[in-house]
């Protein structure tokens, strides 16, 4: 499905199932479809909300902008709130993020409280980059200007694949390169400049009122179980749970345990 934010800006996502709000935001190279397995799994108790950033799946492409506004996770959250108006969904949702996504999730979290009845974050971190990560990131930027998303994602995949996953499902890579098959190069170099320049979340981390779950793969070379024990350490009550044999990508990877994981927390922290 498609709709206008605004006479620039459209979005590509899905809608379906019905109950709280339950949105679902995606990694950097990919698309909503690397939810496919949660909307299965979730859409009998849930309304799943799940859609594609700007520059990605669908979505208005950045070359299509005309506005100078640098790409920025500020926007991206500002979008999905502005998805959820045009929804007409006023009831407090469920946001769970995976890693860009948590980016994002943080940033709404930040900019949009009163909305907000539970934060998941997945394979995430809070902390802005690093230098060095600032570094790399320069060197994927001049990369994608002149590749396309999948080979960006070609270049990125022993990081955001776990070794288990690597060794043993290669299933799972192709499905990443088909993911990410959509991305032009362009809207990744985009993309890559908005998490670059996203700020430091940590601060913010200990006014998140809201119940939350931080989950994550054991193997996760970009967020790994240290960082993300010590981001759910600075929030109120937090869950933290490692999924094993997964890596970065943790609901693709380990899709079962990872909804295992979801539901039992969704149920203790949510009616259906
Ligand atoms: C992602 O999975 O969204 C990216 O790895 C995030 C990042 O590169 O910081």
């Amino acid at each position: 499905m498609q709709i206008s934010l605004s006479p620039e800006v459209q979005l590509s996502y899905d809608n379906v199932g019905s109950g709280q709000p339950l949105v679902l935001l995606h990694a950097f190279p990919l698309s909503h479809e690397m939810w496919r397995g949660q909307i299965r799994e979730f859409a009998d108790d849930y309304q799943i909300i799940a859609p594609d950033a700007r520059g990605f799946g669908e979505s208005t492409s950045f070359d299509d902008l005309s506005t100078d506004a640098e790409p920025s996770l500020q926007l991206v959250a500002q979008d999905v709130v502005a998805l959820l108006d045009r929804l007409g969904v006023t009831q407090p949702i469920i946001l769970c993020g995976l890693s860009m996504g948590g980016y994002t999730a943080l940033e709404f979290a930040r900019q949009f409280p009163d909305r907000l009845a539970g934060l998941i974050l997945a394979d995430t971190r809070a902390d802005a980059d690093s230098d060095e990560a600032k570094k790399s990131r320069d060197e994927m930027i001049e990369f994608a200007r002149s590749h396309t998303g999948e080979a960006v994602a070609e270049k990125m995949l022993p990081k955001l694949l776990g070794q288990t996953t690597r060794e043993h499902n290669l299933a799972v890579a192709a499905r990443v390169r088909e993911l990410a098959e959509p991305l032009t190069g362009h809207n990744a170099a985009a993309m890559l400049t908005a998490l670059r320049n996203r700020r430091d979340s940590t601060e913010m981390l200990s006014e998140i009122k809201v119940p939350t779950l931080v989950v994550g793969g054991a193997e996760d070379e970009i967020c790994s179980p240290e960082i993300m024990a010590a981001m759910a350490a600075k929030i109120h009550g937090a869950r933290h749970e490692t999924i094993r044999d997964a890596g970065h990508l943790s609901n693709l990877e380990a899709p079962e345990s990872f909804n295992a994981v979801l539901r039992e927390w969704l149920s203790e922290n949510f009616a259906v």
